[in-house]
């Protein structure tokens, strides 16, 4: 498809309601994680998991796409596809991008009735990652650690280099003990020595299998990223931060890198030295509704990772974000009582907020209102218990009403105020709480005018409230 007709497809889902205007997602289809992330002569290419055939999972490509500033992208044309008789004949799932002079994929190739053969497979462009040629010795890795105890899920290669040579994490499983991370060397990138796990966990505590590692150095400490298959008790994507001496990895901390639709980030370093983050946004609502919209999958905003003093992974939408926001609302500062409607009204907005929460107190926003009080999505700030609630309330079939409530630990040291990041973009809404409680999530608004904005609060006081109303990406 070329960039064009792209863009006459995207057209046709314009009226979506529930369709984002500022987030990238494909012009039509499913989509899943981002993969082979990378700047390249000064561009940013995105690839991802891509059903070119409808918007359900399967018949796995990479779809690809490439921006100036992160946040408009121009659809390419498919960067690879499975080949019938190869080790990709059954997909071609999730990877990242090298450069090695020229841009180098590694990615896995699975096969087999229910894609039980999953291999490590490689790829080059010569044309500015236009094209890719499937190496021909492929795959460069195929048997699974005989320590893993016969699993068959071994997938997500992401290479990285050091002085002495190219390395690799691979996601996996342990037989009877949880999720994997196996690490190997190369000093050719198409043989690959086994070296060892470089963290396994307990099943009961982060899942049995891990997905689309990464790791990666951040200020002086190492990082380690898991997505874990069948979520752990409190979230699926976690992190672990330690230090990295001799190939081994010793974490000191670890937390949740997002507590809701958040899954398989894929991280890259950009010339600015920035650690970037894309992450895939899954959907919360039925196959019959994603295949009656036509489309599946979003992307997040990128983020920007850094670690603070206890070692906890901080995180912001790219500033480059801020290019889009329209006109501006500003609020504060103020004493909250009651719930007050505010005059900005709209399902695409970039938020920003700061509260001085009081200890029995509540604070928070409500958006995506309906004028009947019907709907509306609280984010809101309970400071006796220290928690982050969003608090969904819709009406689904049949017009009964339904409350979804998720609610997370978010701990304020003593004096610090509550600061929010809010971006709603139509289906989507993703949370940032003091730069490192992460919740995504997602909501699905029965009527274009469920659009109000109310301030909430009782005991607290406000410090600033700003909201920008966004503008659509693909004007
Ligand atoms: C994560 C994942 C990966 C796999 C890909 C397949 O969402 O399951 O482990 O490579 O999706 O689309």
């Amino acid at each position: 498809m070329t960039s064009e007709n792209a863009l006459a497809v995207r057209q046709q889902l314009v009226g979506d309601l529930h369709r984002p205007v500022y987030h990238f997602l494909p012009p039509s289809n499913w989509m899943n994680d981002p993969n082979g992330v990378i700047q390249w002569r000064g561009r940013y290419h995105l690839f991802y998991q891509y059903n070119p055939f409808g918007p359900m999972w399967g018949n796995i490509h990479w779809g690809h796409a490439v921006s100036d500033n992160l946040i408009h992208w121009t659809d390419l044309p498919l960067a690879l596809a499975p080949t019938p008789g190869g080790p990709d004949e059954g997909g071609c799932f999730s990877g990242c991008a090298v450069d090695n002079g020229l841009p180098t994929i590694f990615y896995t190739g699975v096969h087999g009735e229910r894609y039980e053969i999953q291999t490590q497979c490689m790829a080059t462009s010569t044309d500015d990652l236009l094209t890719w040629q499937k190496y021909e010795g492929n795959s460069v890795l195929r048997n699974v650690p005989a320590e893993s105890g016969q699993t068959r899920d071994f997938r997500d290669p992401y290479v990285w280099k050091e002085d002495d040579a190219w390395y690799m994490v691979i996601g996996s499983r342990i037989k009877d003990i949880g999720g994997a991370v196996f690490l190997y060397r190369s000093h050719n990138l198409t043989d690959w020595e086994y070296l060892h796990p470089l963290l396994t966990s307990d099943s009961k505590s982060h899942g049995a299998l891990w997905e689309c590692p990464n790791f990666f150095k951040l200020g002086d400490e190492w990082v380690l990223i898991i997505s874990s298959h069948t979520g752990t008790s409190t979230a699926s994507v976690i992190y672990f931060v330690g230090t990295y001496d001799n190939h081994r990895f010793t974490p000191v901390s670890e937390g949740v890198l997002d507590y809701g639709q958040l899954y398989a980030p894929l991280t890259c370093i950009d010339d600015q030295n920035r650690r970037l983050m894309y992450g895939w946004l899954r959907e919360a609502r039925s196959e019959n509704e994603q295949r009656h919209a036509g489309w599946s999958g979003v992307q997040a905003i990128p983020r920007v990772l850094s670690l603070d003093s206890p070692r906890r992974l901080n995180m912001a939408p790219v500033p480059e974000l801020e290019t889009i926001r329209g006109q501006r609302y500003h609020h504060g500062p103020m004493v909250l009582t009651q719930p007050i409607s505010l005059e900005v009204t709209g399902l695409a907005l970039d938020i920003t907020a700061e509260f001085e929460p009081q200890a029995d107190g509540l604070c928070g926003i409500a958006l995506a209102c309906s004028p009947d009080g019907q709907e509306q999505t609280e984010i809101l700030y309970e400071a006796a218990h220290q928690r982050l609630v969003v608090r969904k309330v819709a009406l689904e079939l049949h017009d009964v009403q339904v409350i979804h409530t998720r609610d997370i630990p978010h701990r304020l040291t003593d004096g610090e105020s509550l600061k929010l990041r809010i971006l709603l973009d139509a289906s989507v809404v993703e949370i940032i709480a003091n730069n490192r409680t992460s919740l995504t999530s997602r909501i699905y608004p029965s009527r274009a005018d469920n659009n109000i904005v109310r301030l909430l609060g009782t005991k607290a006081r406000l410090h600033a409230l700003d909201i920008w109303k966004m503008t659509s990406i693909w004007q």
